[in-house]
């Protein structure tokens, strides 16, 4: 016995001294961060050589964005994998290491096209696609069902829904994100494709043109109305997405516009909305069409970490984008998979069976404008629709602003 003690604790010596340290930053949204905690430990056991620590990050993505301009710049080799945003790829492109030689080795060929497009960069694929995400609207089905209502097909009908049912059941009608940070610019994406505007097109600032800028304006209108009619709280320039998803999880919401993390959550044993709960594709305006934002996340590698911590690096991110990880995460913490195969899924399709009937809205989910300047935009989007909800601007000369602005970052 006392032989097999020395053993061990001199192989866990030897393993330990040529172990290889990284470290990964984490969103904790939901669920996720408890079931990355989880996978991360499963992993560790597998390659007892590799430690991995987990560098919790804020909730805001613009606010995980700044750390990341500060991490980066300075060269350090820490963090070293990046959990990073769908929109970021072309920024951070120059820190990140070139993914392309491993293609086969991280089975990207198994990945839906989009997800992998996203991360190419002057030829180089600079991360791998984590989990994806959309744009959808929950609602209250047993309240709708109360007063006789379908789910909503266009944004009159959920106005009309929202009112009514919220004045009747003393609760808040539709909430949203529309603190000032990157989920307004996913949700003002939505609102003003959904009445068929524009803002940018293929590098282009159209926003301004004859064809864009009523529907915008309309767009705008609309999200202000919400608020100025109480069928949105005026509280909602404060929300990010947990701030919605906890008022509509504690029951005191209709609608709520979310990415499909909320799903467990709405459906976990404690939760007031459990069983209750649709979820339909974001309704339409006047002469619009449904739209989704796309969002997501992907794992990317630190430039400047060391060879050994690129290899261990390697390692995790394959773990953690495979077939088994990614079934685990769409139903632990509802982030849905990158990988074709994964949405026929038996477990995804039982437990949560939108994400299979509604895939065509992960498919089709529309791109925030594609720019290696995207922060600029997003923030000036930001800035002027939260000026419009929050009065300091009337909707025509916010448009009209942002899209003089906008000209001046993009540079036509
Ligand atoms: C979600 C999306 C991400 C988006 C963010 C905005 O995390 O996956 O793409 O930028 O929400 O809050």
């Amino acid at each position: 016995m006392k032989k097999l003690l020395l053993f061990v604790t001199l192989l866990s010596f030897f393993i330990s001294s040529f172990a290889v340290t990284i470290t990964m930053t984490a969103g904790a949204v939901g669920k996720e961060l408890e079931l990355t905690n989880i996978q991360i430990q499963r992993f560790m056991e597998e390659n007892p050589d590799i430690n991995v620590q987990i560098l919790p990050m804020p909730n805001s993505s613009t606010a995980r964005h700044d750390l990341y301009v500060t991490y980066l710049a300075s060269g350090t080799p820490d963090p070293v994998v990046l959990m990073l945003d769908v929109v970021w790829p072309a920024e951070f492109a120059p820190f990140l290491v070139d993914l392309k030689p491993d293609y086969d080795y991280f089975g990207f060929d198994g990945f839906l096209e989009g997800t992998i497009k996203s991360n190419v960069v002057d030829d180089k694929i600079v991360a791998a696609p984590w989990f994806t995400d959309a744009g959808f609207m929950y609602y209250r089905k047993d309240l709708l069902e109360k007063y006789g209502y379908d789910a909503p097909n266009t944004w009159n009908e959920l106005y009309n829904i929202a009112k009514d049912i919220s004045e009747n059941e003393f609760i808040d009608g539709f909430v949203w994100q529309g603190a000032k940070y990157e989920g307004l610019t996913c949700d003002v994406m939505e609102f003003v494709h959904s009445f068929g505007g524009e803002i940018i097109d293929n590098g282009k600032v159209v926003v301004d043109n004859a064809e864009n800028y009523d529907k915008t304006v309309a767009a705008l209108k609309f999200m202000k109305k919400l608020i100025d009619d109480g069928v949105t709280p005026k509280g909602v320039t404060t929300y990010m997405e947990e701030e919605a998803r906890r008022q509509f999880q504690n029951g005191n919401a209709v609608f709520m516009r979310n990415w499909p993390y909320a799903w467990p959550l709405a459906n976990a044993s404690d939760s007031p909305v459990k069983g209750k709960v649709g979820i339909v594709p974001v309704p339409m305006g006047d002469n619009g069409r449904h739209s989704a934002t796309l969002g997501g996340w992907n794992l990317g590698i630190n430039k400047n970490s060391s060879k050994a911590q690129i290899d261990a690096a390697k390692k995790l991110v394959k773990y953690l984008t495979a077939y088994d990880q990614q079934v685990e995460r769409a139903t632990y913490a509802g982030q849905n998979p990158t990988m074709k195969s994964a949405y026929s899924d038996a477990k995804i399709k039982e437990e949560a069976p939108f994400v299979v009937d509604l895939y065509d809205v992960f498919i089709s989910a529309e791109p925030r404008p594609v720019t290696a300047v995207y922060s600029e935009v997003s923030d000036a989007i930001q800035r002027y629709t939260y000026g419009v909800l929050t009065g300091q601007y009337k909707a025509e000369d916010a448009v009209t602003r942002m899209a003089k602005e906008l000209k001046q970052i993009v540079g036509n």
